[in-house]
């Protein structure tokens, strides 16, 4: 089974947590499309749900699939949202932001009442590290916070898209940042947050409460 079939089953079972007239924070990614594909299903078939999205990529795609989506200030809370993760260990912290819209996720995660991780097992580690964690930044003064962020003991690299910055959707760089594994932490994002160019970082504590994992012969639920 390839890993985009595992990425299918985690996103496919997410949508059976999904209950008529929900409001729904939707995540960012290739895991979260294929829930967005089987929840688009189930608004045709009738379900009563609204979104609310974590990336201008993911937005268009629901609209596509017909799911309703209002914007995050039109919301105090949101019942679940459902997301995917670049890695996640044994305490359901996690590393988030390959795609590039970690603050918009993580925003959308704290005003979920339940919030749902789905990966594949590929994803699922010991320990933090491996995969290198998203630092999102200002253009301004980009190079003197790289240097800034250098100094935590990492190799950070601009994200570049067809040989210039990356932007992200609220206008900001990513650093990429190597850490290695055992190194990724809270108390890392806390060091992070305290430098006045960084916007936030794509370490996710708190922000897990179940994690679906697809792999090659089942899908597991695991509850915090
Ligand atoms: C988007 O910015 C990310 O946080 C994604 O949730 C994460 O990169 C997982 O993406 P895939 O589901 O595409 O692997």
């Amino acid at each position: 089974m390839t890993s985009e079939n595992m990425k299918r089953r985690a996103g496919e079972k997410a949508v059976t947590f999904i209950e008529d007239k929900m409001t729904i924070g939707l995540g960012s990614g290739t895991t979260v499309n294929w829930m967005l594909k089987k929840l688009g299903e189930r608004v045709r078939e009738g379900l009563n749900v609204t979104g609310v999205s974590s990336s201008v990529k993911t937005e268009k795609l629901a609209r596509e699939l017909g799911i309703p989506v209002i914007g995050i200030d039109q919301v105090d809370r949101l019942d679940l949202a459902v997301d995917g993760a670049d890695e996640a260990d044994r305490n359901f912290t996690l590393i988030k932001g390959g795609g590039g819209s970690l603050l918009r996720e993580k925003m959308i995660l704290e005003l979920a009442e339940m919030k749902i991780i789905i990966v594949d097992y590929s994803k699922r580690v010991d320990e933090l590290g491996k995969f290198p964690v998203p630092v999102e930044i200002t253009p301004f003064a980009w190079e003197k916070t790289t240097k800034l962020v250098a100094g935590t003991g990492c190799r950070p690299e601009l994200r570049t898209a067809d040989g210039v910055p990356f932007v992200t959707d609220n206008g900001n760089y990513i650093l990429d940042c190597a850490f290695g594994v055992g190194k990724v932490n809270p108390e890392l994002h806390t060091v992070l947050k305290t430098m006045t160019g960084v916007v936030e970082t794509g370490i996710f504590t708190d922000l897990a409460d179940v994690i679906v994992t697809g792999s090659h012969h089942d899908v597991s639920i695991e509850r915090r």
